[in-house]
């Protein structure tokens, strides 16, 4: 192999820079050269594509977004767009090419992988940490922490006037995000997409569990996460209902898209570093359509469809800790 090209797609992730700039000063090593598309898979339909070599990928790593411009291209999921972009890196004489994104880009990458004979790698960048066959994504180490972060500030204006308070988190349909920030930051209780598919709340039994988390403590405040597309109308309409129902101060706080930037944690530098040196190793070993994933410390090959086809569970010890010894709905007898 000789020629890669590699891309950067859909939700941007604290991180892919990191990445990029791995599997360039890898592919260097290894005596390859590396074409960047900008802007996802559209930049490969519109021929939109540099070289990037080792000095057009210093001192990017601690930065979030990428410097490859990212994209969510709803064309490419059309059969013609898969083949004028094989025809594309077939002209650029690409053998090989790196995607780094989520789900979705993964889905673009095996529509390409059937009408393209090149090898086509995935990283996962994607802060929903919604891919099966990673211990974890990069960008959800940050996206945690910048949760977390704003869960403590909340906490401080939510405990001086005994407020309860809804803090939406994204995580698009997965729970991750708010079942780890929630943790991180004490956060009273979350509604995450697995506990309402099993047991959907109500006002009523929300207000219950305020209540109950009252008489325990005493009076404070309480906040909630909330995992985004898990309420009708968000944290803004559960606020709402809360307060009109049960006349209790109740304030909403989204926190979308800054949960996608600022400076990269140190867990996703060295993740997105790990990874972007294995995609590249990966094509060296003449895989193709696997996902470079990483298992308890050691960098392993995952077949693509099987990061959206199966699913990795929320760790069910967090969620007994969170529900039944620190926020328990039901008092457990004691042994
Ligand atoms: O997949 C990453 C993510 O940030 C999700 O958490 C969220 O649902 C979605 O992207 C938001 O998409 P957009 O940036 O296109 O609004």
């Amino acid at each position: 192999v000789q020629r890669i090209g590699v891309l950067t797609s859909g939700g941007d992730a604290p991180g892919m820079n990191a990445a990029l700039r791995a599997v360039v000063l890898a592919a260097d090593h290894y005596g390859m050269e590396v074409i960047a598309f900008r802007h996802g898979y559209q930049g490969l339909l519109d021929n939109d594509h540099a070289p990037m070599r080792p000095a057009d990928v210093m001192h990017i790593l601690q930065y979030s977004g990428t410097v490859i411009k990212s994209a969510r291209c709803q064309r490419f999921k059309e059969v013609e767009a898969a083949q004028e972009a094989a025809a594309n890196l077939d002209a650029l004489s690409i053998d090989a090419l790196v995607v780094i994104g989520g789900d979705g880009s993964f889905r673009g990458a095996e529509h390409l992988s059937a009408h393209w004979d090149g090898q086509i790698i995935g990283v996962p960048g994607t802060i929903d940490n919604d891919l099966f066959g990673t211990d974890a994504t990069i960008g959800y180490a940050t996206a945690v922490h910048i949760a977390m972060d704003a869960l403590d500030k909340i906490r401080d204006t939510a405990d001086a006037m005994d407020r309860v308070f809804i803090v939406e988190v994204m995580g698009r349909y997965a729970g991750f995000i708010g079942l780890s920030s929630a943790m991180a930051a004490g956060a009273e209780r979350m509604i995450l997409p697995e506990l309402q598919k099993e047991k959907p709340l109500t006002i009523s039994t929300i207000v219950k569990h305020i209540e109950r988390t009252n008489a325990i403590r005493g009076e404070g405040s309480y906040v909630m996460v909330l995992s985004e597309h898990q309420w009708p109308g968000g944290a803004v309409a559960l606020a709402e209902q809360l307060e009109a129902e049960y006349h209790l101060p109740c304030r909403p706080c989204l926190l979308g898209h800054i949960q996608r930037g600022g400076p990269p944690s140190p867990a996703d530098r060295i993740l997105a570093s790990e990874l972007g040196v294995h995609a590249i190793e990966l094509i060296r070993d003449g895989v193709t359509k696997v996902m470079a994933g990483m298992q308890a410390g050691t960098p392993i090959a995952v077949p693509l469809r099987d990061t959206w086809e199966k699913k990795n569970p929320l760790d069910s010890n967090l969620l007994r800790i969170q529900h039944e010894i620190f926020n328990p709905v039901k008092k457990t007898p004691r042994t």
